[in-house]
């Protein structure tokens, strides 16, 4: 006796589904809890055992054959109603394009993109970090240790973590000097664009802002070089070739010696003329890279030696396109967006590129 079902037929009412639910319903008329196969399964035990056997494989052949043109079918559904979708979301290109819904390209990034192109043109590669740094990275290393006052010169923003070690949101870009002093070879020349943080807010300073970091190290690096690449840098970020300028002594724990940079300026009308003028700007500060620091990143200093460079994008920025309040930036204002931003289209960095 074998049993009373087509295949064919069951295949065929299968097949003839367009829904999900009709496939479903299929389903649970053979294999749901009061289906056919679980009845037939059940039946099973009145059988002779001689008969028990064979009638249970081929119940088991039937319910596999069920279950795979089931799932066949769902597949092909699916596939169907993805089709359908794809087919209703093609994007017609050929939709005029219209001015007022252009995006425009923030000043801090058409900053950024700048600065890579000028230390690009000078064979400069640019790095990157995490903005949440290890207390080594952002301090220790860097001739910083615990207590010393010079973590106080910057408002540290504490991350709590799982880990013994302290996290922070990194204070600035020197981090990624280490970390790529730590990972890499001299020759070493990189600059690295990038947020930072620290807990300080006002028309000047906001707690998130972005700083470029250049580091430099290999044999014979000197401050001439380091001087010598800062004025063509800054000549060239503010396209004017006279540009007054001054180096003044500094200090950083990670430089030695160090120097901070300014540029001279006048204020007419409320309006900022850079590059000129008896007031002066902050701009940068910088150095030579400090031996303890080379050692710290296990670089042999009697062998290397390197300088270093940080300034504010910000800064930058405003002074470049007459930005007087650093907020504005960060305000997600469209209007000053429109105002201040750059069109995407538009490549051009500098006015001579
Ligand atoms: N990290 C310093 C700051 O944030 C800037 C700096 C970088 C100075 C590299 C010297 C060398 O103020």
């Amino acid at each position: 006796m074998s049993l009373s079902v087509d295949t064919v037929d069951i295949k065929n009412k299968i097949e003839d589904c367009k829904t999900f639910q009709e496939v479903e319903s299929i389903r649970l008329d053979y294999l749901g809890k009061k289906g056919f196969i679980p009845l037939e399964m059940k039946l099973l035990g009145k059988l002779p055992i001689d008969q028990k056997k064979t009638r249970g494989q081929e119940l088991n052949t039937l319910k596999n054959f069920i279950e795979e043109n089931i799932n066949d079918q769902k597949s092909y559904i699916e596939n169907k109603e993805l089709e359908k979708k794809l087919k209703n979301e093609t994007v017609d290109v050929s939709l005029p394009h219209n001015e007022s819904l252009n995006g425009k390209i923030h000043p801090i990034s058409q900053t950024i993109f700048t600065i890579i192109e000028i230390f690009g043109s000078l064979n400069y590669s640019v790095e990157a970090g995490p903005d949440i740094e290890n207390d080594f990275n952002n301090f220790s290393a860097l001739n910083i240790p615990p207590h010393h006052p010079a973590r106080e010169m910057q408002d540290t923003f504490y991350v709590n973590n799982m880990n013994e070690e302290d996290s922070v949101l990194r204070t600035h870009t020197s981090p990624v000097q280490v970390r790529t002093m730590m990972s890499s070879k001299p020759p070493i020349k990189i600059i690295v664009p990038g947020r930072t943080y620290r807990s300080d807010s006002d028309s000047t300073h906001t707690p998130m802002f972005h700083q470029v970091e250049g580091l430099v190290v290999n044999k014979d690096a000197t401050m001439a070089d380091l001087k010598s690449t800062l004025i063509y840098f800054l000549k060239e970020f503010f396209e004017i070739d006279n540009l007054k300028y001054r180096f003044r002594p500094s200090y950083f724990p990670f430089t030695e010696p160090s120097a901070e940079m300014d540029v001279a300026y006048t204020k007419k009308n409320n309006v900022l003329k850079i590059g000129e003028g008896d007031d002066w700007l902050e701009i940068l500060g910088c150095g030579m890279v400090n031996p303890k620091v080379l050692e710290n990143c296990n670089i042999d200093s009697s062998i290397y030696q390197g300088f270093a460079f940080g300034m504010g994008i910000e800064r930058l920025s405003m002074l470049k396109y007459g930005i007087t309040d650093m907020r504005g930036l960060f305000d997600l204002n469209l209007k000053w967006l429109d105002h201040y931003g750059f069109s995407p289209l538009d490549l051009k960095t500098r006015s001579e590129v």
